[in-house]
């Protein structure tokens, strides 16, 4: 990391640090808090990781005051609109735009992957017909390391490699037969003449070979997948790359990066959306959801608002509202009533003083719902999108993370708040 001359004194009585300050190639530039401990006996107290890096790395970029997203350099607006998701994928893994034989050997090794193992389809059996699509598919990923444990070397550039393509096939393969599974159909079959979002769109409704692909739906599927990708070191990302540090198998730090996501607070909020929008129901009822979502005594949250690091808007869903009118314009739907409800519902919260003092703007997960539910696919296979998309940056996150060989398991400490020593007494003297 780019070292600065300054440094910032930090004295504890008569210790003190001399802590040096690290330079962003963009960005902001972070204290190095590493001798803090060492110098002062004190630690940072940050529980929720408002001002803390937790790594390094090249990976994304986000600006959450401007509202910008980069992936390696590359603005978000410029990727949805001309690239494609293997594309991006293939610029995440590698640092660049790839050559069109460098994408076509990548899109190989990732359809040669694209194969489950009949053991693993078996598992699928064992699930109860209501099991949440999110559970299921951590399980599955989780039980993606009981067959790829043995012959994984973390240590070797060769092994996550295979590993980042072995993810990257199954993961769709996962997804589709788990959709399959909840709406009782057969799963459809990969097309090499067919883009990555199409094939998507096939694995989940061609079943019966007679699905004729919506053009505005896989452009409109490839540009979610996208803006879904990667987002830094984000709760789920974060989860990967502490579970990852331990050296564990990297198709377990995966199911606990799936974990993550399943949260309302962080991907599970685009399933949550739509329940929110479901119980409004009508635009009359707005003002009294808007006003238990600023009564504190209430745990109701406008779902889809709000961000960590975006204080502006999150560009991400500016992309998608963009893409819920061409979708449901497409579909004559112009007047779909959930899309009205949440149009009418963000220019209300963004007029009102709560949400203006707060910065709470529509997030990635606002409409992205509208578009899956146009497509025929079920609210509680929304996160699970989510999840497909961003397996390639839990990936690449994970690989970066492993080339340091120099890393060390990462081991937060605590405020001891609890009681000072004391001697056990025998529970019939209590
Ligand atoms: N509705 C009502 N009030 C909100 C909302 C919301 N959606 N989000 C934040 N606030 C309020 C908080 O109550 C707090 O108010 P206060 O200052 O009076 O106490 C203030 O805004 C700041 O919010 P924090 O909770 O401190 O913000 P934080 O960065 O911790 O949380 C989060 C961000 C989790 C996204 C939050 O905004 C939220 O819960 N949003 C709804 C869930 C959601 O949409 N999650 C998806 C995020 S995008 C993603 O992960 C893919």
């Amino acid at each position: 990391m780019p070292s600065s001359k300054k440094t910032i004194s930090l004295i504890n009585d008569s210790l003190s640090s001399e802590l040096s300050i690290k330079d962003a190639s963009v960005g902001p530039s972070v204290v190095d808090l590493a001798n803090l401990n060492k110098d002062t006996g004190l630690f940072t107290f940050d529980p929720s990781y408002s001002s803390t890096a937790s790594c390094e790395s090249k990976v994304t970029y986000i600006d959450g005051d401007e509202g910008i997203l980069e992936y390696r350099g590359y603005p978000i607006e410029q990727l949805a609109n001309k690239s494609t998701y293997l594309e991006v994928s293939y610029l995440l893994f590698n640092g660049e735009l790839p050559k069109k034989e460098e994408l076509s050997e990548f899109r190989h090794n990732v359809k040669h992957n694209m194969v489950l193992d009949s053991n693993l389809k078996q598992l699928f059996t064992g699930f109860l017909p209501n099991a949440h699509p999110m559970g299921m598919l951590m399980s599955s990923v989780a039980a993606l390391s009981t067959i790829y444990h043995e012959d994984i070397d973390i240590r070797n550039p060769h092994h996550r490699e295979a590993f980042f393509f072995n993810v990257l096939g199954k993961m769709p393969v996962l997804v589709a037969t788990i959709f399959n599974q909840i709406n009782g159909t057969k799963i459809g079959s990969y097309n090499e003449e067919r883009s990555y979002a199409e094939n998507i769109l096939t694995l989940f409704f061609d079943g019966r070979g007679d699905y004729e692909i919506n053009p505005v739906f896989s452009q409109a599927l490839d540009i979610l997948l996208v803006l879904h990708a990667d987002h830094e070191q984000n709760c789920s990302t974060s989860s990967v790359r502490l579970t990852g540090s331990s050296g564990t198998n990297p198709y377990a730090a995966i199911a606990a990066g799936i974990a993550a996501l399943w949260g309302p607070s962080h991907g599970g909020a685009n399933e949550a959306v739509v329940r929110m929008l479901k119980e409004i129901g009508s635009p009359k009822n707005i003002p009294t959801y808007i006003e238990k979502a600023k009564d504190k005594s209430d745990p109701f949250k406008l779902m889809g608002f709000g961000h960590r690091v975006y204080k502006n808007f999150d560009p991400r869903a500016t992309i998608i509202r963009g893409e819920c009118h061409k979708v449901l314009g497409q579909l004559n739907q112009d007047n779909n009533p959930m899309f009205e409800l949440a149009l009418q519902l963000e220019e209300i919260a963004l007029n009102d003083q709560y949400f203006v003092d707060r910065n709470l703007y529509p997030n990635v997960d606002f409409y992205s719902g509208v578009i899956y539910q146009a497509m025929g696919i079920p609210k509680e296979m929304f996160t699970v999108i989510f999840a497909l998309a961003r397996t390639v940056g839990w990936a690449t996150h994970w690989c970066e993370m492993m080339e340091n060989p120099a890393l060390k398991i990462g081991r937060p400490r605590q405020l001891y708040l609890g009681s000072e020593k004391r001697d056990y007494i025998s529970i019939d003297q209590r």
